[in-house]
C-alpha cells in the first residue's frame, strides 16, 4: 500500500465543556495516555472554552508532548470595539496553533455565514495558525440530493478569497450536520464520499496539487469504537470529535485507533 499523502490531524471539539479546573484534569489525564508513537503517526489537538486556554498552555509548556492548543472560534480583526468577541491575534500569543471556524453550530445558532468564514480563516492564517474550516449538509439537504450542490457552495464560499497557497496549509472538517451530537455516526462510505467531493471541489477550484494536499478530517458522532473504519477511508485524513474528547480515554482509545490505521497503511 501507498504511504498516505497527508499527516493525518485528530482534533477535539470540547465546545462549552470543562471549566478550566475541568480541562487541566483532561488534559493531563490525556498526556498520561497519549504514546510517543501516537504523536509519531499523527498530529493532536484539543479545543477548549476560550476561558481554558491559558490554564492549558501553561500546563502543556513548551514543545514536550507535542499536543496541539486549538480554539473554536475567533473574530476576524486583530482588535477593536467587538465585545465580547476574542481576536486571532490575541490566540496567536496563547500559542494557539489550529482555530475551527464555522463549525455548524456557530452557523446554524450564530448566524454564520459563508462570508464571515472566510473572514475569520484569512484572519486566522494571517496570525499564522491554521484554520479548520469546517463543511456539511443538513439531513434535509442529504434527503433532497443536494448534498454535493451544498459541499460546493460551503467549500468556495468558506475559502472565498484565500490563494492557492494559503488552501493549502489549512484542515477542512467534513461534518454532516445530521450527524453531529447525535450518536449517528455518518458511514465509513458517507464520510469518504464527503472527502471525496470536497477534494474535487478543490482540485476544481485550486488545482490537483493543492487538493491532494489539504488536510479533511471526519466529524460526526465519533467514537471509540467507529474511529477506525471511518478514519481508513482514502480521503478522510482525522477526525474532529465532540463529545467523545471529554473523556480523556474515550479520546486516547480514539487516537490510538487512528495511529492503528496509519500505521498498517
Ligand atoms: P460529536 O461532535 O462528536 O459530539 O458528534 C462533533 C463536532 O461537532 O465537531
Amino acid at each position: 500500500m501507498a504511504p498516505r499523502p497527508r499527516r493525518p490531524l485528530v482534533s477535539g471539539n470540547w465546545k462549552m465543556n470543562l471549566d478550566h479546573f475541568a480541562a487541566i484534569a483532561n488534559v493531563q489525564r490525556l498526556v498520561f495516555r497519549l504514546q510517543p508513537a501516537d504523536y509519531r503517526a499523527l498530529d493532536v489537538s484539543v479545543h477548549p472554552p476560550f476561558t481554558d486556554l491559558r490554564s492549558v498552555q501553561v500546563l502543556l509548556g513548551n514543545d514536550e508532548p507535542p499536543l496541539a492548543l486549538g480554539a473554536q472560534h475567533c473574530h476576524f480583526a486583530d482588535a477593536g470595539a467587538f465585545t465580547g468577541e476574542v481576536s486571532p491575534s490575541m490566540l496567536a500569543k496563547l500559542g494557539i496553533a489550529y482555530v475551527i471556524c464555522g463549525h455548524s453550530e456557530r452557523r446554524q445558532l450564530f448566524g454564520e455565514t459563508d462570508e464571515g468564514v472566510a473572514a475569520r480563516a484569512a484572519a486566522v492564517l494571517r496570525n499564522r495558525m491554521v484554520p479548520i474550516v469546517c463543511v456539511g449538509e443538513t439531513a434535509e439537504e442529504r434527503d433532497a440530493g443536494a448534498t454535493d450542490a451544498r459541499l460546493a457552495e460551503q467549500v468556495e464560499g468558506s475559502l472565498a478569497g484565500l490563494s492557492a497557497e494559503e488552501v493549502r496549509t489549512l484542515v477542512i472538517a467534513y461534518e454532516p450536520v445530521w450527524a453531529i451530537g447525535t450518536g449517528r455516526s455518518a458511514t465509513p462510505d458517507d464520510a469518504e464520499a464527503g472527502a471525496a467531493r470536497i477534494r474535487s471541489v478543490l482540485a476544481e477550484r485550486w488545482g490537483s496539487e493543492v487538493a491532494r494536499a489539504v488536510r479533511i478530517q471526519y466529524g460526526g458522532s465519533v467514537t471509540p469504537s467507529n474511529a477506525a473504519s471511518l478514519l481508513a477511508q482514502p480521503d478522510v485524513d482525522g477526525a474532529l470529535v465532540g463529545g467523545a474528547s471529554l473523556d480523556a480515554d474515550a479520546f486516547a482509545d480514539i487516537v490510538a485507533a487512528a495511529r492503528g490505521v496509519y500505521e498498517a497503511s
